[in-house]
């Protein structure tokens, strides 16, 4: 079913209070917003309301068993979704919110299972970006929202790459431009004695240890019941194919073999540059018609080893 969807521009630096209003009318109604966040842009709706949850689902084509994280304005909020705040949540919630930070809590009978697929816990976080928090403010409700793509996809560091892939498939798009970061949130399994990270992110590993101590890296993941269900799909990838190379000298000797074939070859001066354009120049490539992707590989380590994860992903 196709449905009319509407582009809302607004100012990221200074949002317009009227158009915030309407954006929060339609979560109010039990509409899905498409919304800018510090890492990506996320496709929101209230989290109150069952059906507007499950048109999340059905507009990403996102598998049921991939639950959703949910976002609020105010660690006041998260009282409500959870059974219990631990001493390393209040740490890293003064830390790092609002930030690009998930964290995993056992989750209170306010959170449908529909959110968390069945789970006993969920995923919140508090992004860093104004139309972001006064759009959840004033949609007065707990908002989840995964990343506005089609399921699979490279996630959208635009708004023009959520309404190339959603639009007349939701009710509204904010358009903000681009995102600042361009990866998605750190997430951080709270539920376990010792705390677990399962999606790396701009918050490293070294960042989250030295508030909290020692933090365990996600072993290989049971495919079976994996901690974090998201995980084990396809994720990120550009229909072209990603090929990781060490550097350019890699590159015209692997690119050899490809001869005949059109080649891309993605270069980038750090990570920061690295993070905020890979997504985009994914969908390029693609929308350029081109059939394979070189990649220069950033070390695996602190942020890169966030980056390195996607794509390895997207190599796959
Ligand atoms: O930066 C972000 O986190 C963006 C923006 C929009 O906030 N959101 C995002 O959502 O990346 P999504 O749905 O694309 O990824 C959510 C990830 C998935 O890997 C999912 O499996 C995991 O979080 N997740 C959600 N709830 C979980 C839970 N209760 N336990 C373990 N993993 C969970
Ligand atoms: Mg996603």
């Amino acid at each position: 079913m196709k449905i009319k969807t509407r582009i809302l521009h607004i100012d990221s630096g200074n949002p317009q209070e009227d158009k915030l209003n309407d954006a929060a009318d339609v979560i109010r109604n039990g509409g899905l917003v498409a919304f800018p966040t510090e890492t990506v842009y996320g496709l929101g709706a209230d989290g109150s309301n069952i059906d507007a949850v499950k048109k999340i689902f059905i507009a990403k084509g996102r598998p049921a068993d991939n639950p959703l994280i949910v976002h609020v304005f105010d660690i006041s909020q998260v009282k409500l979704l959870v059974k219990e705040i631990s001493k390393n949540a209040i740490k890293l919630m003064n830390r790092f919110w609002p930030g690009p930070l998930t964290l995993i809590f056992k989750k209170s009978k306010i959170v449908s299972d529909l959110i968390t697929c069945g789970l006993d816990s969920v995923a919140i976080r508090m992004p860093n970006n104004k139309i972001a928090l006064r759009l959840i403010e004033k949609s007065n409700c707990f908002i989840p929202a995964p990343s506005a793509n089609i399921s699979g996809k490279p996630s959208p560091t635009d708004a023009k790459h959520v309404i190339e892939d959603l639009n007349g498939k939701i009710d509204l798009i904010i358009d903000a431009g681009n995102v600042d970061i361009g990866i998605e949130s750190t997430v951080v399994d709270l539920t376990s004695k010792i705390p677990v990270i399962l999606r790396h992110g701009k918050i490293t590993l070294a960042q989250i240890e030295e508030v909290i101590g020692k933090v365990n890296k996600n072993k290989k993941e049971n495919v079976k019941k994996p901690k974090s269900p998201g995980m084990k799909y396809r994720h990120y990838a550009p229909n072209a194919k990603v090929i990781i190379v060490k550097d350019e000298l890699d590159f015209k000797k692997l690119s050899k073999k490809y001869k005949g074939n059109r080649i891309k070859f993605l270069k980038y001066s750090n990570e920061v540059e690295m993070a905020k354009n890979l997504f985009k120049d994914f969908r390029d490539c693609d929308n350029d018609g081109f059939d394979f992707i070189f990649v220069v590989a950033v070390k695996d380590k602190g942020f890169g080893k966030a980056i390195m994860d996607r794509l390895r992903k997207a190599s796959k």
